[in-house]
């Protein structure tokens, strides 16, 4: 196995792998070091079922099952569809058929956010839907001195009712989903648990402000953050092909995906597993009234 960068960029591309069989224990922990430094790991051409996928993601942490039921398969519901494909009733079998393009953070919205996410490659059209990263680690390493003082002591509001007022294709099942999900508080820069380095932690589309700013002031700083992560030097665009597999650490990156045509049909697989805060940067968090730990 070989574990090298992506041209300059800061994701790596593993080879030498095959990622429908177990992983031996040190396979798997070779492979958790450089995803919890670098954010961000390419497997090419695998070829994975439903069972074989969700394996893979169980050697990283506990598989979670995100708030949306309907975007579920209904084999493996640790399996979720990200397509645009319908069913006989003209329904989308899975979520995001052409939404979710602004830059964002699965799960960020969560108490207890699952923050390793598995993205592979079913049908995909060429040329189209490339998925972007940010690397959250090498913006905070490079921030203006008077952003990174703000930073440093701010907590972020994360709220499920902001995110999905931009991608509502089903009022019933988003009611749903935001009646189980209340606003929660995130700091905006945590250190790596093993590594100490320092990374931002946001999510634009989530986050309406921050606590204690009026909101404008506090969008106006988000703004300026997200700005600044995503710079050209801190991004790695991942155009897909069939059999890819990337996986990625929210905890410190951003990602997003670029425009789709969507009479063209495209079928990806995701998983969520829930990452160890001794092995990986897992956000911290508050409920609104709660006071800020001592
Ligand atoms: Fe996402």
């Amino acid at each position: 196995m070989q574990i090298l960068p992506i041209a300059d960029s800061f994701a790596h591309e593993v080879t030498g792998i095959d990622c429908s069989q177990p992983l031996s224990p040190e396979t798997a922990r070779t492979l958790q070091q450089a995803w919890s430094q670098h954010g961000v790991l390419v497997f090419r051409g695998q070829l994975l079922e439903e069972d074989a996928l969700v394996r893979f993601s169980e050697a990283f942490g506990e598989p979670d099952r995100i708030v949306r039921e309907d975007w579920a398969s209904k084999q493996r519901p640790e399996v979720i569809y990200i397509s645009n494909l319908l069913d006989r009733n003209g329904t989308a079998i899975g979520g995001l058929g052409a939404g979710e393009i602004t830059w964002h953070s699965d799960q960020s919205y969560q108490k207890n956010p699952a923050t390793g996410s598995f993205l592979y490659g079913v049908e995909i059209p060429k040329d189209h839907g490339a998925t972007e990263f940010a690397n959250l680690r090498l913006a905070y390493a490079t921030l203006p001195p008077m952003l990174k003082s703000l930073a440093d002591r701010a907590w972020g509001v994360f709220s499920y009712a902001h995110r999905s007022a931009a991608y509502d294709e089903s009022p019933e099942a988003s009611a749903k989903a935001r009646a189980k999900s209340p606003d929660v508080l995130h700091p905006l820069v945590h250190q790596h648990p093993k590594e100490g380095w320092g990374a931002l932690y946001l999510d634009p589309g989530t986050m309406p402000g921050i606590e204690g700013l009026p909101q404008a002031e506090g969008r106006a700083l988000i703004q300026e953050l997200q700005e600044h992560a995503t710079q050209p030097p801190f991004v790695y665009r991942h155009e897909w092909r069939m059999g890819d597999l990337v996986m990625w650490d929210n905890g410190f990156t951003l990602h997003r995906r670029g425009h789709l045509d969507p009479t063209r049909p495209r079928l990806l697989k995701r998983t969520t597993v829930r990452l160890s805060p001794d092995l990986h940067i897992v956000p911290q968090t508050r409920m609104p009234e709660e006071a800020l730990p001592a």
